[in-house]
């Protein structure tokens, strides 16, 4: 098949006119192949300057290059055409109205009780106490032997007790067993330690008493740690988190594991002292236990009594939490509701 040079002038036209129509990488491709391609016009024109004579072949040669080139040069922008547009498209899609108000955050709250506990931490942390843990699942020993209440001694009726299938093993009733844990892990360096965590106690349920609860344990050995020293701490501790002015009393009392015992009480900080129904009209406030740690106890921990002393104190801070934020059930605490845990 000869092809003339009109032919490949009209050829060109008509190229250059169907790529107007080209709409994308497919149909670029399409007309590629139909223009450039090994079938097309141009190719055969260049396939037929063998067969032509000397004269005619510059001119043909010629014409079908510069066709060619126009062609390609055709189709590059054509490409880089196809190219902007689909960064177009794509940024489109992507597009963001930075203008749209935001989502609001669902911000957590602290638990109140973890809010009294930070506070309780921060306050003993800056009297140069360490935090201690220790289990809650613990054996009859550390809950009632080691602190001076062997299995036949009545004072074990002062805890109603959950016992597990397992003999000998219980949810401890207090944090007062970890106290002979830090002793034997430090006997027989001095110790100044808080241990807070979970309690359980075998009771009913009411508004005012769960089963479960939390304490923190107090715990100072040292030598020559005197009742001075345990009430002037207790004081600190109470003046730091009832207000500078806030008074305490401490009552005789008895634990098994200190001798001697009291507890401790600070004024209403409801009602400051007149008397109210938090308060049940007295003006004060059962905060703590206390007392010297007992010479026994020591003896369990690994120290010997004869050099060493210290004392101790354990606090329930549910009941307390229940008052400062004036809640009205103790159960709230752990229902998990969370329109009662977005208050605090
Ligand atoms: N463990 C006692 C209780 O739960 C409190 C206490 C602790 C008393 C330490 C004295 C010393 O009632």
């Amino acid at each position: 098949m000869t092809i003339s040079l009109t032919d490949l002038e009209k050829e060109k036209d008509l190229a250059l006119s169907e790529l107007q129509q080209v709409v994308d990488e497919e149909s670029l491709n399409q007309w590629r192949l139909a223009h450039l391609g090994k079938n097309a016009p141009v190719s055969q024109a260049f396939a037929t300057l063998a067969t032509m004579s000397k004269e005619d072949r510059p001119l043909m040669g010629k014409s079908a290059n510069t066709v060619r080139v126009a062609l390609e040069a055709g189709m590059a922008e054509k490409r880089e055409v196809l190219h902007q547009e689909a960064l177009a498209q794509a940024l489109q899609a992507e597009k963001l109205d930075v203008t749209l108000p935001g989502r609001p955050a669902q911000p957590g709250r602290i638990h109140p009780l973890n809010q009294v506990l930070r506070q309780i931490y921060r306050t003993f942390g800056d009297m140069g106490f360490q935090i201690y843990r220790s289990p809650e699942v613990e054996t009859d020993d550390f809950n009632f032997t080691y602190l001076n209440m062997p299995p036949y001694h009545p004072a074990r009726d002062m805890w109603d007790t959950f016992y597990t299938n397992r003999e000998g093993v219980l949810l401890r009733t207090h944090t007062s067993p970890g106290q002979i844990r830090v002793m034997r892990e430090y006997a027989p360096q001095d110790i100044r330690a808080i241990l807070p965590g979970a309690t359980a106690r075998y009771e009913q349920l009411t508004a005012r008493s769960e089963i479960e609860f939390i304490q923190v344990e107090v715990l100072v050995v040292g030598k020559g740690i005197t009742f001075a020293e345990m009430k002037g701490t207790l004081l600190d501790f109470a003046r730091r988190t009832f207000g500078e002015h806030a008074r305490t009393r401490l009552r005789p009392s008895y634990f098994p594991f200190t001798e001697p015992s009291a507890e401790m009480d600070v004024e209403c900080y409801i009602c400051g002292g007149k008397g109210c129904g938090v308060c049940k009209g007295t003006g004060w406030l059962e905060i703590l236990g206390c007392g010297m740690v007992h010479p026994l106890v020591l003896q369990y921990g690994g120290y010997d009594p004869a050099v060493h002393s210290g004392f101790a104190a354990g606090m329930g801070i549910d009941r307390s939490t229940l008052m400062r934020y004036r809640i009205d059930d103790i159960r709230h605490f752990r229902n998990n509701d969370i329109r009662f845990l977005e208050q605090f």
